[in-house]
């Protein structure tokens, strides 16, 4: 089993949405038995809450259901996660900050790393996914779907590596 964590500022808008965009389609591919998603955050503020209600809204008009309640991302997290996928890169020098491997190192990625169908980027080439904790329900839209589309590839890199 490949176990995945996204993982973003606040655990309310990216990553949850993230991990429920990943489920859905794993769920549609018939894949439940081969991957395990979570997300985190790489700050305290919204521990034990459900994600943010306008997340929430464009979530469920695209079928994806948010089941998730904010954590903190820790160090243990890198015994579970095979891939720990940031949004931006101040989440990817937060979690690199608690490696203590090469190992670990190893296993942060950035979102949109995948963006493109058959061009893996580095994470140098890739761009953050914008945070819309302050923005409008367009700007939840465009995450929403900027998520899918980045989901979609890793799920294919996933399951051809
Ligand atoms: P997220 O967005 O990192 O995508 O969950 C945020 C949510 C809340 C806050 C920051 C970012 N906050 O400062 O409370």
């Amino acid at each position: 089993m490949i176990k995945v964590l996204f993982v973003c500022l606040g655990n309310i808008c990216r990553s949850p949405v993230a991990e429920g965009i990943f489920k859905y389609h794993i769920a549609k591919k018939n894949l439940t038995t081969q991957f395990l998603q979570d997300s985190a955050g790489t700050a305290a503020y919204h521990i034990g809450e459900i994600p943010y209600h306008i997340s929430r809204r464009v979530a469920k008009e695209h079928g994806v259901f948010l089941d998730h309640l904010g954590r903190q991302f820790s160090a243990d997290d890198f015994k579970t996660f095979e891939y720990i996928i940031c949004m931006d890169k101040n989440n990817y020098r937060d979690v690199l900050k608690l490696a203590v491997s090469n190992d670990d190192r190893k296993k942060v990625y950035l979102m949109r790393q995948w963006e493109f169908k058959n061009k893996f980027l580095t994470p140098e080439e890739a761009e953050p996914v914008p945070d819309p904790y302050f923005g409008n329900e367009s700007d939840f839209t465009a995450v929403h779907k900027l998520l899918d589309s980045c989901v979609l590839n890793l799920i294919d890199h996933l399951q051809h590596s």
